[in-house]
């Protein structure tokens, strides 16, 4: 796994940095590349202060939805007398996407310190990290920075010795996809089956145990610090193309592509750039053929479309898909789009929780009749019918897991309709799996398609 090649002087490393450097885990290390000197900051400035510097700076949330982080703080009533709680959001399941485990795992004071702040800020006194279970390495290392941050009294009852109360704690999850939806989320720290909640309330008004309840993405929360101690105007200017989108952003490319890893650019940058320059193009012999920019939930790109797409939360939707998580799943011409739309169903049907009928039954059928379709059982019919399931699944449930599962069918049809057609009329596609499907591999399933 390439880790950001901090010579590349497109690349703009600010939350990724330090990333393969062992020592940046340690509380001395970290204090010398300057941590902790964000929440020295922070905690001579008021709450508000901090929330105002937050919305100056334009920052989004990097969990997938993009919504204005200092905004959302503003939401948090300050001497309401109730307790509030800070949630980060290190679930990190999104298929394509595995950049906040590398943030916990090379920087976990980062977060830490990200946490303490935007604690403070939103006027709680206590933060939870959940994270996906399956993340022992960085449990491990959050688990360990924590330690070293309280032996230290920067957390705790008098927080670097100013009086104020500041913990933090890790919440392991049990790895299900629909707990890193918020509501989920709150359920299951609550030690409850991890069921979406219906809005509102929002969690302002009540979240986590019925409080007001802010949650953020891991690299949401690590980029504050930099903002804090740079100010709002340095994070603002980096910007490449549209001002509602500034800051760093991490990307993370995995599937068919050279170079797959990390890379952290400013927003805007040219995606056509990022794929052939910084990500090294396609493997010898091979041509993309189509992206998922933003983890498994957004819409397909045609390889046209992701040439002309700028690479921010505007830039992306202006191209018929949305930034997301940022994990960029790249498909070369070896690909069938129906096989690994199918793919990308099943994982959604797994990982339904089920309240809606909407959902369950969606999912699910949708799965089942992909994989009619690619095994070269399927009808012109079959189209019509994934069609009208996706409009059911899509703006009527109580989260959006459905809608994530109807986004690739319906993007997948409207631009690679051929293929699914190709697979019904057995004329097939020429792709690995269309050659494969034609040499007699009757039991063919996306279950054992190759990765
Ligand atoms: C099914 C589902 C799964 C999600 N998984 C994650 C996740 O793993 N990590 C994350 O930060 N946000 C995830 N989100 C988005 C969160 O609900 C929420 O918007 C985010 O944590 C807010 O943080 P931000 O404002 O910093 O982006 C998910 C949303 C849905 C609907």
């Amino acid at each position: 796994m390439g880790y950001p090649q901090k010579s590349h002087p497109r690349e703009t490393p600010v939350l990724s940095k330090h990333f393969g450097e062992g020592e940046s885990r340690s509380l001395d290390g970290w204090k010398k590349r300057g941590g902790y000197k964000a929440l020295e900051l922070a905690l001579q400035m008021t709450p508000a202060q901090i929330v105002d510097i937050v919305k100056a700076s334009g920052l989004r949330g990097r969990g997938g939805a993009g919504f204005p982080t200092g905004v959302k703080w503003s939401f948090m009533k300050p001497g309401d007398g109730k307790p509030h709680y800070l949630l980060c959001n290190a679930d990190e399941s999104e298929p394509g996407t595995f950049k906040d485990r590398e943030i916990m795992r090379w920087t976990p004071h980062a977060l830490v310190e990200g946490c303490a702040i935007g604690a403070y800020a939103i006027g709680a006194e206590t933060s939870f990290i959940y994270i996906r279970g399956e993340f022992q390495e960085p449990i491990d290392r959050m688990e360990a920075a924590l330690k070293e941050a309280y032996a230290a009294n920067i957390l705790g009852k008098n927080a670097m010795g100013t009086g104020k109360t500041i913990n933090v704690y890790v919440h392991k999850g049990a790895g299900a996809y629909i707990c890193g939806e918020e509501t989920a989320l709150m359920e299951s720290l609550e030690g409850k089956r991890g069921n979406p909640r219906i809005k509102p309330p929002f969690p302002a008004v009540s979240g986590a145990f019925g409080q007001p309840t802010t949650i953020n993405n891991v690299e949401t929360l690590v980029a504050v610090p930099h903002i804090l101690v740079n100010g709002a105007e340095w994070y603002k200017a980096m910007c490449l193309s549209n001002p509602k989108s500034t800051g760093t952003k991490l990307f993370s490319v995995c599937g068919n592509i050279s170079k797959p890893g990390n890379y952290e650019i400013v927003l805007g940058f040219p995606f056509k750039d990022f794929l052939y320059d910084l990500c090294g193009g396609p493997t010898a012999g091979r041509r993309f053929k189509a992206i998922i920019p933003g983890g498994a939930s957004v819409p397909i790109q045609t390889v046209e479309e992701a040439e002309a797409t700028l690479m921010d939360y505007e830039g992306f939707v202006a191209q018929g898909t949305m930034l997301g998580s940022g994990g960029v799943i790249v498909f070369d011409d070896a690909q069938s789009i129906p096989r690994q739309v199918a793919r990308l169903t099943r994982f959604f049907a797994h990982e339904s929780c089920g309240q809606c009928t909407q959902c369950r039954e969606g999912t699910s059928w949708t799965t089942r009749i992909l994989d009619r379709i690619v095994a070269g059982n399927g009808t012109y019919e079959d189209l019509d019918t994934l069609l009208e399931m996706a409009e059911n699944m899509t703006g009527k449930t109580i989260c959006v897991l459905s809608d994530s599962c109807a986004a690739p069918v319906v993007s997948g049809l409207q631009k690679f309709r051929h293929e699914f057609e190709a697979l019904i009329t057995g004329k097939r596609s020429s792709t690995v799996a269309g050659s494969q499907l034609a040499a007699g591999s009757s039991k063919l399933t996306t279950a054992g398609a190759p990765a």
